[in-house]
């Protein structure tokens, strides 16, 4: 078995099991920011091709300055990285590289966030924004045979007048993607700065998700759900300290997309032994494994799978429910939905019947 990540602890054969059926079933990716997923070194061949100078001296340097404290710490070196993208190729690079390495991990769908405001701020136009992700999502369906869609996210530490005019700037290419999310510093900006904005989204027609209860606290995530109605919370882990959220969660199966390297690496948690992915599985709620920004934290869905399997000793059913959670949750058709379970459910059986 080829291990997503070496050097890990010995464990039983049933996290073993567990392990090797996480890395080899298909599965739906719903929180990834593509700015995120831009790796040191495709930062310093960017900065090159582009002239553009960066805080750090080398590969090494940036790599080492990867040792955060809390979300704003990430944040601060999130954005000087994404810094180097100013033409359309920049932003196909970048994502053409993730959809290689979802690929590798039998990633067959995902639903890819993308910050505008981070990039219209130093002058780059929405549309070559827009048309370079775009056009790895057609390649990427052409060549892979992954499907996407793509989710604009709006910067909570701006101001909502600052959202309207993005999502203006954005109305020409809304066929281009197919809902928006809240990201960026979540504490002190709560979602209800972004009611009227998201009624607007929804109106046009946009899905709509947003981060809460990463390290904002429960009332956040009612905010999401009862102001901005969003359909998905991203991270949502703090739901946990209220259990008449909890059971809203259970009742609308809302889902949540977790990410659990990302937790351990902004300090959410202190180790994966102590993640709530098990507690979210055993309450009922539609949780999900997710990378966030992979390049930053140390790695893609199958690393993210491995180590939460390894570190909850998940069994082989905790995993095929997160796997099928991914594809409930995902906002595509009930006819894909229904086709990629059962592709799901016969990749398990093909692996069974080989004795895996
Ligand atoms: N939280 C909030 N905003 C973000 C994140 C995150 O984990 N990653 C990129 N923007
Ligand atoms: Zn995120």
């Amino acid at each position: 078995m080829t291990l997503a990540t070496p050097h890990l602890p010995t464990v039983s054969a049933q996290t073993l099991a567990a392990v090797e059926l996480a890395l080899r079933i298909p599965k739906a990716e719903l929180h990834i920011h593509i700015e995120g997923s831009l790796e040191p070194e495709l930062i310093f061949a960017l900065a090159q091709r582009n002239g553009v100078a960066l805080p750090y001296p080398s590969v090494e340097a940036l790599r080492t300055a990867y040792a955060f404290t809390d979300l704003q710490s990430f944040l601060d070196i999130y954005y000087a990285g994404a810094s180097v993208l100013l033409h359309e190729a920049d932003f196909f690079d970048m994502a053409w590289a993730y959809f290689l390495r979802a690929q590798a991990d039998h990633v067959v769908h995902t639903e890819i966030f993308f910050d505008p405001q981070t990039h219209t701020a130093r002058g780059v136009p929405m549309g070559a924004v827009i048309s370079g992700l775009q056009r790895a999502c057609e390649q990427a369906r052409v060549q892979l045979g992954i499907s996407s869609h793509l989710i604009l996210c709006f910067l909570r530490h701006l101001s909502e007048e600052d959202a309207i005019a993005t999502l203006e700037a954005a109305l020409p290419h809304m066929g281009s993607f197919i809902g928006v999310g809240l990201d960026s510093s979540e504490v002190g900006h709560p979602p209800e700065k972004f009611d009227r904005v998201f009624a607007r989204c929804r109106e046009l027609g946009l899905r709509v998700v947003a981060h809460a209860g990463e390290e904002g606290p429960p009332d956040y995530i009612w905010q999401a759900l009862d102001g901005l109605k969003a359909e998905r919370i991203d991270h949502g882990v703090r739901c946990l300290e209220d259990p008449a959220l909890v059971a809203r969660l259970a009742a609308d199966r809302v889902p949540l997309t977790v990410c659990p390297l990302s937790n351990l690496k902004l300090c959410v948690v202190r180790d994966l032994a102590e993640h709530p992915m098990k507690r979210l599985l055993d309450a009922g709620l539609c949780a999900t494994v997710n990378s966030d920004d992979p390049a930053y934290f140390g790695g893609y869905m199958n690393a993210n799978f491995e180590q939460t399997v390894r570190g909850l000793n998940l069994t082989q059913d905790d995993v095929i429910q997160l796997a099928r959670n991914s594809f409930e949750a995902s906002f595509v058709n009930d006819e894909q939905r229904q086709k990629w379970i059962e592709n799901l459910e016969r990749t398990v059986q093909l692996g069974k019947a080989l004795g895996a």
